[in-house]
């Protein structure tokens, strides 16, 4: 049976660390971190989302703050909005969170966050500094991703890594992470992938990324393979008091048994991106400090 990779229990150990960091830099008379996230509509997912993310703010001492705009918002409105973040020296860092409304475009927006506050590692300076050795801020899932496998000493290098799904988020970087830093040899498989099965079946570690419960099944793994399952899915469920259940893409009950190790959903990426963000604010708090 496969060990379960404890995103929960590790993010927690790493919130803790930085507590302790936090806390250390006001007996110094500084102030502490300031996160900031932009949130867009009413989008249920990404309402508790963010609010996980405010909330691990409040456990590590750090200040938060949360923008909610319209839904109806123009892309002109959003685009002052996300400027007056950038030119606020009390915002470390930033997110804006996604998916935004079809009538604004991602790509514009993305384009001007401030890369030293973007704490979610999506600009394109961000993201063209992956795999360099002084990158800057990682792209917070993938990055998540890694330091779970580092945590419990999974070696990546010369490993074969099938990734599925090429998203700006988490299939591409991540695909990056693992090739450059991480030394694997890495399959990139999505949409248009024939065959899917073929390339699943050939991975010591495979990342999902896709947003469709039960996309992999037992049949589409080799025994002892590494599962890191990135969907978070509401998948109707009348016993549970919310309606739904939350399932990744992976076929849990089905895979696990195969599996040397696994990343369960809830409890496994999840709190591993928000550990990321708290991380990469900390870091972008120190650079606009002068302390690294
Ligand atoms: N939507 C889904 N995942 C993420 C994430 O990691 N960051 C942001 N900003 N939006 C998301």
């Amino acid at each position: 049976m496969a060990v379960r990779l404890d995103g929960k229990k590790i993010s927690s150990d790493i919130e803790q660390e930085i507590a302790a960091e936090v806390k250390e830099l006001i007996a110094r008379g500084m102030r502490p971190p300031h996160l900031a996230a932009v949130l867009v509509g009413d989008d249920g997912p990404s309402r508790t989302y963010v609010r996980n993310k405010m909330k691990a703010c409040e456990v590590v001492g750090f200040r938060s703050s949360l923008i909610k705009l319209p839904e109806d918002i123009s892309e002109q409105e959003l685009i002052a909005r996300i400027e007056d973040l950038n030119r606020d020296d009390e915002v470390d860092g930033y997110i804006v969170q996604l998916p935004l409304p079809e009538h604004i475009s991602v790509e514009h927006i993305i384009d001007i966050i401030d890369p030293k506050k973007d704490v979610d590692g999506f600009t394109p300076s961000n993201f063209g500094k992956i795999d360099q050795e002084h990158h800057s801020l990682l792209p917070a899932t993938p990055m998540g991703v890694m330091e779970l496998l580092k945590r419990y000493r999974i070696e990546t290098r010369g490993k074969h890594c099938v990734v599925v799904g090429k998203s700006h988020i988490v299939g591409m970087p991540m695909g990056i992470l693992l090739a450059g830093p991480g030394d694997a040899t890495v399959t990139i498989c999505h949409i248009y992938t024939r065959d899917l099965a073929t390339h699943t079946r050939m991975a010591d570690i495979l990342v999902v990324a896709v947003g469709k419960p039960n996309l992999i099944t037992a049949d589409m793994v080799k025994e002892g393979v590494v599962v890191i399952d990135v969907g978070i899915n509401r998948v109707p469920d009348g016993t549970k008091k919310k309606g739904y259940a939350l399932r990744g893409d992976v076929d849990f009950e089905g895979v696990e048994p195969k599996a040397s190790y696994i990343t369960p959903v809830p409890g496994g990426v999840g709190p591993m991106t928000i550990a990321s963000l708290i991380i990469n604010t900390l870091e972008a708090y120190k650079k606009r400090h002068g302390l690294l």
